[in-house]
């Protein structure tokens, strides 16, 4: 039987009954009527940047609902994604009071923020090799478990998860299943945005930072149903996405041939990397990655990230998290950089 969740039963109380500010422009926007606009005390000498950017960016998300075939209604755009994680638990967590679920190891800001506002953390680890728990993530799962964050790939481990998995957790879960997908373009085939039409308690996230080569400009995306996405445009601030970062998201659109291009350089990178770290003694294990970096298990994490540091190359040391002992996370850079990463491991390894 199909389970229906009724988002407005999982809107803490106070955002439901919330009214947002509202930019006396608001009802003008998209029109063809030319306005003087006397309403925001803004500067009158056109600069291109002199006003304020549209509170609800319609002319970019028309653009990327082509771009994604999804309609507009259903996106939400925000300052990166941490500013999409940060609103979805202001909208859906009560303080004090309720929950959100992750899977270490995981991305660290999902805790952060939770930590920010209040919220509650239950773990439910990883198993098998940085597999989904599935069934204990369903068991753990009360009603006052808002959401469950899942990042596919995964940060730090590079691995995607199985869609089954993400499916059986989507229909059993009984809050808000957030789909983290930063590193899709990273292994393109299946996206939980196809499954928008079908469940109501899903949220996908996407951003402009990896693939997309925009992380200066902190632009994330999140699809979900249109009342969640009202939730979200009621709680964010008014102008919350700036008019040069709109306007380097056009320009990068513009040019998916660039990007194509890009995603498929840095996954031959990759597979070059995987070869020469197998060569490597103190590589004792090379995770499988779908993304644009590569976990690896050393014999000593630590001596080797500070050697790496002696040699002016900096990785991520994710040590401390859950089955991530002696472990380096290590981004795919340019041929050069990759280059000089291996040579310092074999240096290393004289
Ligand atoms: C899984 C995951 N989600 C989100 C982000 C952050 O994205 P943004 O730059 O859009 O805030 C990262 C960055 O490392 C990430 O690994």
């Amino acid at each position: 039987m199909k389970r229906t969740i009724t988002i407005e039963k999982l809107i803490r109380p106070v955002i439901h009954v919330l009214k947002g500010y509202q930019s006396a422009r608001e009802e003008f926007v998209g029109s063809d009527r030319k306005m003087i606009l006397l309403d925001a005390n803004e500067n009158p000498f056109e600069t291109g940047i002199n006003r304020y950017p549209d509170p609800l960016q319609n002319n970019l998300k028309d653009r990327i609902s082509r771009v994604k075939n999804i309609p507009p209604t259903s996106i939400f755009l925000g300052n990166g994604s941490d500013e999409l994680i940060n609103l979805l638990m202001i909208a859906f967590c009560e303080p004090k009071d309720e929950e959100i679920m992750i899977v270490p190891p995981t991305f660290g800001m999902y805790q952060v923020s939770a930590n920010l506002n209040g919220v509650a953390v239950i773990e439910v680890p990883l198993i098998n090799d940085f597999q989904l728990d599935v069934d204990e993530i369903i068991a753990q799962a009360t009603d006052r478990t808002k959401m469950i964050f899942i990042p596919t790939p995964n940060n730090p481990s590079g691995n995607r998860f199985p869609m089954e998995d993400l499916e059986k957790i989507i229909q059993k879960f009984p809050g808000l299943v957030v789909i983290d997908e930063a590193y899709a373009e990273f292994s393109p085939g299946e996206t939980a945005v196809d499954w928008l039409t079908q469940y109501e308690n899903i949220i996908v996230l996407q951003t402009f930072s990896k693939a997309q080569g925009l992380a200066g400009v902190r632009v994330g995306m999140a699809f979900a149903k249109q009342d969640i996405i009202e939730v979200l445009n009621k709680i964010k601030a008014p102008y919350n996405l700036n008019v040069l970062s709109q306007q380097a998201v056009f320009d990068r659109l513009d040019n998916p041939d660039i990007v194509a291009a890009e995603v498929k350089l840095l996954l031959e990178f990759k597979q070059n990397l995987v070869v020469e770290l197998q060569k490597i003694s103190f590589v004792k294990n090379i995770y499988p990655s779908d993304a644009n970096f590569i976990l690896i298990r050393f014999d000593d994490s630590t001596l080797r990230y500070n050697q790496l540091i002696e040699k002016g190359i900096v990785v991520r040391n994710p040590s401390k998290q859950k089955s991530c002992e002696n472990t380096l996370r290590i981004t795919i850079g340019t041929d050069t950089e990759n280059l000089a990463l291996i040579n310092a491991f074999k240096a290393m390894d004289k």
